[in-house]
């Protein structure tokens, strides 16, 4: 009897065969509440993570002493580069005793290059504590691990399923990014309140028998597969059947992570230099250069800082137009213009003039102010202001 002869007894495609033996929960996909979803992942988390788990120094026992420092360290630097530190760091002090006994010279000197010193200082203290009021032992819930110096939810979270088994999240940007991925969500990682609902939702749905695995699976996924910068590797990865953001081919756009930008401040003084001939009222403009911010577009004639330009002699030296020349001279007021990068926070000045407009202007019709030469909308607020003021 040949294959296809054996499934026509069957009455059954291997295709629907296989359909049936997936688990319900991939079939289902999308419709999944965020709290099933992430409860399906143990399973295959985990299978992945027995063979891909990397060999960290850190992870060679379960020790909460060396779990705790390898987590302050891993806060704000990169694993590879903690590795050293970690090591030297173990051998200096090998335990909680030690640390709350060096010198606080010595102790920055063993974190000399890490950065973020306030970290060193704080294990110290917590150090101490730990000391002076639980004998000498890291408190053993996660309740008072968080009421230590320098422990948050995250570290809290780590030493208390990595070390003592107990089923709480430990969420870094890191696991937000790979979370907000597979639930498809928009929600601004950057934002407390999205910490503290991932935190909840992983405390209701997260493997409970294997926390500590369960956790470090999702730091590795994060180094190893839905890495921080470019693309993730969704073909390697186990949870790619139950993710949004490979579903719908949205790694670009979460983790929704608005970025916070400081802009470059520059003061301008804008002039508005213009005059009436023969009716008509013209307007000096420059042309900005070719290269860089609004290259090649017009602008009114400007100068760096924000300079007081209300009596003549000043106008008269700031525009190029003999004193006698200047027939009014008004403040058109404050306007300020947002780039991505910069921000341009100007006072304008009306200069009327008599006669033809300076010589390495334009001189421009204001009838061909709309159409002929491009104004960014940098000055709308001082060509709105020279049109209702003239
Ligand atoms: N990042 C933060 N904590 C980590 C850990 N325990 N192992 C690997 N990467 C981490
Ligand atoms: Fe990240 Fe892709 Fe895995 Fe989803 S499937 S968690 S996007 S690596």
């Amino acid at each position: 009897m040949d294959m296809y002869e054996r499934w026509g007894d069957k009455g059954e495609s291997p295709i629907k065969e296989l359909y049936r033996s997936l688990p319900v929960l991939e079939r289902e996909g999308e419709r999944l509440s965020p709290k099933d979803r992430l409860r399906a992942l143990s399973g295959p988390l985990l299978k992945w993570y027995e063979s891909h788990a990397r060999k960290l120094p850190w992870r060679e026992n379960q020790d909460p002493y060396p779990i705790w420092i390898s987590e302050i360290m891993l806060q704000q630097t990169r694993v590879e580069a903690v590795k050293p530190y970690f090591t030297r760091f173990m051998k200096a002090l090998p335990n909680i005793s030690a640390l709350a006994q060096v010198e606080e010279e010595a102790l920055l000197k063993l974190w000399e290059g890490l950065g973020y010193y306030s970290r060193a200082r704080n294990l110290k203290k917590a150090a101490c504590i730990v000391m002076d009021e639980y004998g000498g032992l890291m408190p053993r819930s996660y309740e008072e691990l968080l009421k230590l110096p320098g422990i948050g939810s995250y570290t809290a979270g780590a030493v208390a399923s990595i070390a003592y088994h107990i089923p709480v999240p430990a969420v870094d940007g890191n696991v937000m990014r790979v979370i907000s991925r597979i639930l498809g969500s928009y929600e601004d990682i950057t934002k407390g309140a999205t910490k503290k609902n991932l935190e909840k939702l992983l405390t209701e749905s997260m493997d409970q028998k294997h926390p500590g695995q369960f956790n470090q699976a999702l730091f590795e996924t994060g180094a190893l597969l839905c890495i921080p910068k470019g693309e993730p590797k969704c073909g390697d990865c186990p949870l790619a059947s139950l993710c949004v953001a490979r579903q719908k081919g949205l790694w670009q756009e979460i983790p929704v992570k608005p970025s916070k930008k400081v802009r470059k401040i520059e003061e301008k003084t804008v002039l508005v230099i213009s005059s009436q001939e023969e009716g008509d009222w013209k307007v000096a403009l420059r042309k900005r250069p070719d290269q860089g911010l609004l290259a090649s577009l017009y602008e009114f004639p400007n100068i760096e800082g924000k300079v007081d330009l209300t009596s003549y002699a000043q106008a008269s030296a700031a525009c190029g137009v003999a004193e006698g020349k200047i027939r009014q001279v008004r403040c058109l007021g404050e306007a300020k213009h947002i780039f991505s990068h910069i921000e341009w926070h100007m006072v304008g000045y009306w200069i009327q003039v008599e006669g033809s407009l300076p010589e390495p202007f334009v001189s421009a019709d204001i009838r061909e102010l709309e159409g002929k030469y491009p104004l960014p909308n940098a000055f709308l607020a001082y060509r709105k202001a020279f049109f209702m003021t003239k």
